[in-house]
């Protein structure tokens, strides 16, 4: 702002040329930041090949999220952007750089190449969601995530008929008495994704206990009678299977409407590109 000259008692701004000459060297410094921040973010990006496809993402994104950036689907069950990655399901494993590894969890780097949709990954994530069906009682039809259900969509997208895998699973008790939540452990794939995000007073609703064979997700009871209807409702929908349910809305969407009945899981994403 320039000088002022004091004119009837009141002061008015007069641009001189030191006035001129200080807004042309802040327009200058505007455009030098400017300029180096699009080459600092130019130098954290990354290039990547997936099925022969040039990618570009943030250096150290997970592949999976750097993928769908780049339009292409890698599938998920136990990962969420945003989320510190678990890599326990397996399903988005990739060849990268030649080996099987986990999409979810690997960052993507200057140069990798990897291969996403191959026959060799199709089996095997086909063979990862068998598994799963077989571990647990996944009753699709009486199931009240149908159609909303990340582990039926995957057995649809892979074209699962009846598994190859022998029944596994021991009963498991349900747990109807924990305020707006009713869960259902013999469905749960422990993806650990309620553990990760369901919160009250800043503690885990959801925990595990047991181990091996006879590890199961369980609840606090206590804390989840303090959940929202909203977090409630966040619970449900962030458990990929019907494990965690809100009691009293399981139907409130019909059957035959659902986001999975309409569209192959991934679709949405393979449209990006
Ligand atoms: Fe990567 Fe589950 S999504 S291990």
């Amino acid at each position: 702002m320039g000088l002022f000259n004091n004119l009837f008692g009141k002061k008015l701004p007069v641009e001189t040329p030191l006035d001129k000459v200080q807004d042309t060297v802040s327009s200058a410094k505007e455009v030098i930041k400017t300029d180096i921040q699009k080459e600092v973010n130019m130098s954290n990006k990354v290039k990547f090949i997936i099925d022969g496809k040039e990618c570009t993402a943030e250096k150290g994104m997970m592949l999976v999220d750097a993928a769908a950036e780049n339009g292409v689907y890698i599938p998920v069950l136990c990962h969420m952007k945003g989320m510190i990655p678990a890599g326990s399901c397996r399903v988005c494993t990739c060849k990268i750089n030649g080996r099987n590894m986990a999409g979810c969890t690997t960052p993507v780097d200057e140069g990798m190449k990897i291969e996403n949709d191959t026959p060799e990954l199709t089996e095997l994530r086909k063979t990862i969601v068998e598994v799963l069906f077989v571990e647990g009682n996944h009753f699709c039809p009486a199931c009240e995530k149908s159609g909303n259900c990340e582990l039926q969509a995957l057995g649809y997208k892979y074209q699962m008929m009846v598994p190859r895998f022998p029944y596994s699973f021991p009963p498991k008790a349900v747990e109807a008495g924990a305020g707006k939540i009713y869960l259902d452990r013999n469905r749960c794939i422990m993806c650990k994704k309620c553990i990760r995000t369901v919160h009250v007073d800043g503690k885990n609703v959801f925990a595990f206990r047991g181990r091996g064979a006879h590890l199961e997700i369980n609840i606090d009871k206590t804390l989840a009678a303090k959940l929202t209807d909203k977090q409630a409702q966040e619970a449900m929908d962030v458990c990929p299977v019907g494990s965690i349910l809100r009691k009293e809305k399981g139907f409130d969407e019909p059957i035959g409407t659902r986001k999975y009945d309409k569209h192959q899981i991934g679709s949405e994403i393979e449209k990006v590109s």
